[in-house]
């Protein structure tokens, strides 16, 4: 038998260590776990979590005695120069992501699985999906919920014609903040549309205490209701509507996937629950896929700033800083 796929996570935090027990409440924990990375490379076969990383030791050893790591570091770069890791997970905040990926390509790891949002700004986003490709490496993205297995069906259902030629998405995901939690509506959105390009985006955010000077948004403002039209013609609207629905409307009816899989409703007869994640498909992207994702949400902010006016992408200004008021809640 081959050895194990040494694997490193870097950010010993709520979803690179510690979120698992707090999920085990959830009505659908047996969906979401295991929910933190640390879990989840424990869980799959082939892979060894051999070491664990965090700025701050005392959360970086309680990582490695809950998960079971040999070796817990206070320093990425010397976690990667020392354990030859094959797959590095980065699960620290948003501002620390673009050094660790530098890193991680610079000590040779092979794949890499990185939290959402990518970066703070899209040029950043930019220089890192291109250095990834430059060194062949294997990527992945936590817009998680395209692995789930009901959106496979549920896909699979609207590509059979159940509710003929589909034209809209809708994405309801509460009031809730643009980095921190729409690269997951803009992902499943887009994992409906076929994965096509956007075309253009119009949003309403809700500006708030956000604070604008030149090319820095300092906040990250929730979305009330933005819109993406995609190449081929689908739309999708995101919405601060409660419940985490994601609706499809075709043109001959309609299914709506509730809670990531409670139910799946379809406007005409059959109905059925779909659970359980999905485990035997590769999960592999590419991180240009993650600056598409962060582009449209980046459109969207330029959209609010513009007055509400439909944006065309690919976006011109690649500078925008959308800070996610990094040490306060959010990004
Ligand atoms: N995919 C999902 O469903 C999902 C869910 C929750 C959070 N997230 C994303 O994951 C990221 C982390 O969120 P969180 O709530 O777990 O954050 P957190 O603050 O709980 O954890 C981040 C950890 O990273 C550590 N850290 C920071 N800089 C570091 C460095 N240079 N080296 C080593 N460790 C470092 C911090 O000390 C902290 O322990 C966010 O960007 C968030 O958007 C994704």
């Amino acid at each position: 038998m081959s050895e194990p796929l040494r694997f490193g996570l870097v950010g010993c935090g709520r979803i690179g260590a510690t979120a698992d027990e707090r999920v085990k409440s959830w009505p659908m924990a047996g969906v979401w776990l295991p929910y933190s990375h640390a879990g989840a490379v424990v869980a799959t076969p082939g892979a060894a979590l051999v070491a664990v990383c965090d700025v701050d030791g005392t959360a970086a050893r309680a990582a490695a005695a809950l998960h079971g790591a040999p070796a817990a570091y206070t320093d990425a770069a010397e976690m990667l120069t020392r354990e030859r890791l094959d797959v590095l997970c980065i699960a620290t905040r948003t501002r620390e992501r673009g050094p660790l990926i530098e890193s991680a390509l610079a000590h040779g790891v092979r794949a890499l699985y990185c939290e959402k949002p990518l970066s703070n700004t899209l040029e950043d986003a930019d220089r890192l999906a291109a250095a990834v490709r430059e060194k062949g490496v294997c990527f992945v993205y936590g817009t998680k919920r395209r692995y789930m297995p009901v959106y496979h069906r549920v896909r699979e259902r609207v590509r059979a014609g159940e509710i003929g030629e589909l034209v809209s998405i809708v994405v309801k995901s509460g009031v809730a903040p643009l980095l921190w939690n729409h690269p997951h509506s803009v992902d499943i959105a887009t994992f409906f549309a076929g994965d096509a390009p956007a075309e253009s985006v119009q949003a309403d955010l809700d500006l708030g205490e956000s604070q604008i000077e030149g090319d820095t948004l300092d906040g990250d403002p929730p979305i009330r209701m933005a819109q993406i039209r995609f190449s081929g013609g689908v739309g999708a609207t995101i919405v601060a509507a409660d419940s985490g629905d994601v609706e499809l409307h075709g043109r001959a009816g309609s299914l709506c996937v509730r809670a990531d899989g409670a139910e799946v409703r379809v406007r005409r007869p059959a109905s059925g629950v779909d659970l359980g994640w999905l485990l035997d498909e590769s999960a592999e992207r590419v991180a240009e896929d993650a600056v598409r994702n962060q582009e449209i949400l980046f459109a969207m902010a330029e959209s609010e700033l513009g007055g509400g006016r439909r944006v065309a992408l690919p976006l011109p200004r690649r500078g925008l800083r959308i800070t996610g008021r990094s040490g306060h809640l959010y990004a």
